[in-house]
């Protein structure tokens, strides 16, 4: 049987608290092209989240939550063929440990999918290459890559290739990325971006904001106009505190005046 991944909605129902007391949340409801934040302190619980919706949770992760995918249990497919996996997950750890090039890398990812179109290998570098400054090569090696690098490689792959409409990210933007052209790509693309944050611009760039709490959702956020002028204002500071970060990075003193 083959299951349709493209207009998958997914249900996040509520589990228990770190306390072990019920979550209260309502269901929070995933559908194509939603992007939605995820924020809250350290050890807050957004990794364990992601996490539920990655493994598609069936009250059996220490939150207990359960994942639904159209509204029911995910079919079994999902679950057990990587290929039918409508989700892709990128982490701050995300690495590859085959010393391969980058080109035999996506091949043998490409040799598991049927139906991709025919320079999807060029089209996948290009488009990493869209995310990041520093140029990834076709026959660099996959261990020689930046965090950076790998990250963008990771995202394209996973748009490209694997073709999958959730996205997972979590905490990428201290990656030497461009957050902007990542999230804005994935959204037009009618992607369902999930990424857990600690930068109030990618913050304000999503459409919904979860707000985490020792171990639970306490607050799910749609700030729509309220935030507009804001976002604005903290755009300009985001691209200040690049030009700044840029500076630093080759070795400019930075002095008052100059900023
Ligand atoms: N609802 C919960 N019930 C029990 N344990 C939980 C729950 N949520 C999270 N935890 C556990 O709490 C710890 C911290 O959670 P997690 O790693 O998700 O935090 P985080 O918000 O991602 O933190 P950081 O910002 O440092 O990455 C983990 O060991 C996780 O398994
Ligand atoms: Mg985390």
């Amino acid at each position: 049987m083959h299951v349709d991944r493209s207009g998958v909605t997914i249900t996040v129902c509520p589990g228990t608290t770190k306390r072990g007391t019920p979550e209260t949340f309502d269901p929070i409801e995933i559908s194509p092209g939603d992007t939605i934040s995820i924020v809250g302190p350290t050890g807050s619980g957004k990794t364990a989240f992601i996490n539920d919706i990655e493994v598609f949770a069936q009250g059996d992760t220490v939150t207990g939550r359960r994942v639904l995918v159209n509204g029911d249990v995910p079919p079994e497919e999902f679950i057990r063929d990587p290929s039918c996996k409508p989700i892709a997950m990128i982490t701050q750890n995300t690495k590859c440990l085959a010393d391969l090039s980058v080109r035999e890398f996506l091949s043998m990812h490409v040799s598991t999918r049927r139906n991709l179109a025919e320079n999807v290998i060029e089209d996948t570098v290009r488009l990493a290459n869209n995310f990041t400054g520093e140029k990834i090569v076709e026959h660099a090696r996959m261990s020689s890559l930046s965090g950076g690098q790998t990250r963008s490689l990771m995202i394209a792959d996973a748009v490209l290739i694997s073709d999958a409409p959730i996205l997972l990210l979590d905490e990428i933007e201290n990656a030497g990325i461009f957050k902007d052209a990542v999230i804005s790509h994935l959204k037009n693309l009618g992607k369902a971006v999930i990424f857990v944050t600690h930068d109030p611009y990618v913050s304000l760039l999503s459409d919904r904001r979860i707000v985490m709490c020792g171990g639970e959702v306490v607050k799910i956020l749609t700030p729509g106009e309220q935030e507009a002028l804001a976002l604005e204002r903290i755009r300009s500071i985001d691209a200040e505190m690049s030009l700044i970060r840029e500076k630093i990075r080759v070795g400019e003193i930075i002095q008052e005046g100059a900023i």
